[in-house]
């Protein structure tokens, strides 16, 4: 992009979530969460579904995790994505509402067997062990947990050529401005 329009920046924003979402080698997004003692948390997670005419992205997870206890006292989270064959990072700001039980039950059902040993541990993520392998995995389908992220704002930080910077805001139905980088 030479000078790109701030809707095009937009759209590439979105376009390059849903990359990451059917990207074969990573598709992973960062999520930063904070947890009860105001400690920022990051970890990787895998990105399931991204749904840009409704501003919504979604990852998996165990309900028994610090992020879904974090998330619980504090919906706020940022995830990232880097891009580095385009010099591109976007921070986005998300609300998460997390989805468990029978509302995910029919979604627990595709989640291959393999996959769904991230779910349930004994004892549970993050409890210390005597031993590397002194826990169980559960495969349990109340762990399983459906994270519903509500995009707010989109910050968009290009470095390839001439730096550029631009934000986008829900609350400003997504118009869009340029920042100084
Ligand atoms: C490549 C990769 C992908 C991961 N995907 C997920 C994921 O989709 N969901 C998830 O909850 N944790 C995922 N994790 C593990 C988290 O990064 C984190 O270590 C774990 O969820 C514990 O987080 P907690 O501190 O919130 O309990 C992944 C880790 C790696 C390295």
């Amino acid at each position: 992009m030479a000078e790109p329009s701030l809707s095009e920046v937009l759209d590439q924003s979105w376009s390059l979530l849903m990359q990451r979402r059917s990207d074969a080698l990573d598709r992973t997004i960062t999520l930063s969460t904070v947890d009860e003692s105001e400690q920022p948390q990051a970890c990787l997670v895998v990105l399931r579904d991204v749904k840009p005419s409704l501003a919504e992205i979604e990852f998996h997870t165990d309900a028994e995790s610090l992020k879904v206890h974090s998330l619980v006292k504090n919906p706020k989270a940022q995830i990232l994505l880097w891009r580095s064959d385009l010099s591109l990072q976007l921070r986005i700001d998300v609300l998460v509402d997390c989805h468990h039980g029978e509302r995910v039950t029919d979604h627990w059902k595709q989640v291959p067997e393999h996959s769904r040993i991230a779910y349930g541990k004994a004892p549970p993520t993050g409890a210390v062990l005597s031993s590397p392998f002194a826990y169980k995995t559960l495969s349990a389908a109340k762990n399983f947990m459906i994270a519903r992220c509500y995009v707010q704002k989109i910050d968009v930080l290009n470095l390839d050529g001439a730096h550029w910077r631009a934000q986008f805001l829900k609350s400003d139905h997504w118009t869009g401005r340029w920042v100084s980088p």
